[in-house]
């Protein structure tokens, strides 16, 4: 049987719930990946720390540098951009695949991200950085690359939609919901990046860096979150038939005709609050769940639904990850699908075309 090395940078929300599934149901990964998928370490900050989930001491270790150096496979959980960026560059350099969920670090840094893994014929694979257990990414990266995707539209922060959604059905005060949201393992470190949009908006860019073939960054993706919403504007949307969702919307428009006669595309990418009627299917999306609609010329409009956050659904979508790179591994062909293949320009507001 082949054994392979498993390196876990995370022993938080996420981490935790992979580092028990790695545990719990290693026979079966072992016959799903064709290797024995061993779990060498869990990189944390305080080794002493009470933890929800019972996990054997011994694994638990704060110097992740030597535990990244003698792994085969790194899951990276820590969140934030350092130290997870220079541990995921080292694994990718030692030739050991990669799989996160952090979606900051991709929306700022993807490209030498996905360079390295491509300098050294590694995976680097990221299904749980978009809308939690919901496979999207894989799709459009995949099962998608034979369309042109014109459009992705969605809710993707569940902690916004589970505020939102409370405020709206039980009157609740913002800060009493998203100390809930904290509580049941929805934000991130800082709930600042949910609540200002921020992590739809990292989340849009690594979307719409897919679907468009081109890169997108942080930077690119006009934001704004939801701090700014009151009881009364939901009591007014309400009065008026409405609901107000944080939707993250990126589109590819035809921008006109360009010099040679072809037409000249481009991209927007936006995040805010918007007044959907109640009777939209995303107006049905409640608590921490995330919806996103992919539209593309061929297979015309596809919506993907399902747990947006949280431990468990989120550690679903990376252990989907770590079987299909362990396979790859173990068949001894890892290698990351290319990424961007053009360079289109940013839209500003007025190309927009999207009506809901
Ligand atoms: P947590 O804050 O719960 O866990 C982070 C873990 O990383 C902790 O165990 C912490 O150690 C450890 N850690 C942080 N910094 C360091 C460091 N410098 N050195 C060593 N260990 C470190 O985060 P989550 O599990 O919620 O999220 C992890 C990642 O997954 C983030 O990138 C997040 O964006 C992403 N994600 C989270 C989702 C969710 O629903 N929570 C959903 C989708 C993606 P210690 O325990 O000692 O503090
Ligand atoms: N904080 C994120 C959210 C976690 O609420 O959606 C899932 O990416």
């Amino acid at each position: 049987e082949k054994v392979l090395k498993v390196a876990l940078l995370g022993g938080g929300t996420v981490g935790s719930q992979v580092a028990r599934i790695l545990l719990e149901d290693a026979d079966a990964l072992a016959a799903r990946a064709g290797a024995r998928l061993v779990l060498t370490g869990i990189a944390v900050r305080n080794v002493d720390a009470p933890r929800d989930v019972e996990l054997p001491r011994e694994l638990y270790t704060t110097d992740a540098e030597k535990l990244v150096s003698g792994a085969d496979l790194v899951i990276e959980l820590m969140g934030g951009i350092e130290p997870a960026r220079t541990h995921i560059l080292a694994a990718l350099k030692n030739g050991a695949s990669v799989v996160t969920g952090n979606k900051a670090l991709l929306a700022q840094d993807g490209a030498a991200l996905f360079d390295a893994a491509s300098a050294n014929n590694a995976d680097l694979n990221f299904e749980a950085a978009v809308a939690g257990a919901i496979p999207i990414i894989r799709p459009i990266r995949e099962s998608l690359s034979g369309d042109r995707i014109t459009r992705v539209l969605g809710i993707v922060n569940g902690t916004t939609n589970f505020i939102l959604d409370a405020m709206d059905t039980t009157g609740a005060q913002f800060a009493d919901v998203l100390a809930e949201a904290q509580r049941l393992g929805y934000a991130e470190a800082d709930p600042t990046a949910d609540v200002e949009g921020l992590d739809a908006a990292a989340k849009a860019a690594i979307l719409a860096s897919l679907a468009f073939h081109t890169r997108v960054s942080l930077e690119d993706v006009r934001c704004e979150g939801i701090t700014k919403v009151t009881a009364d504007d939901i009591a007014a949307a309400q009065d008026a038939g409405m609901t107000i969702k944080l939707l993250a919307i990126a589109e590819l428009i035809t921008a006109g005709d360009s010099a040679d006669g072809t037409a000249a595309e481009g991209v927007s990418v936006r995040v805010h609050p918007t007044l959907l009627p109640r009777k939209h299917p995303l107006a049905a999306v409640h608590g921490a769940f995330n919806a996103v609609f992919v539209e593309a010329d061929n297979a015309g409009s596809l919506m993907f639904y399902g747990a947006g956050a949280g431990g468990a659904p989120t550690a679903s979508a990376i252990m989907g990850d770590v079987v299909s790179t362990a396979r790859r591994i173990a068949a001894g062909a890892p290698g990351a699908p290319g990424a961007a293949t053009r360079a289109l320009p940013i839209l500003g507001l007025d190309a927009v075309t999207t009506s809901y």
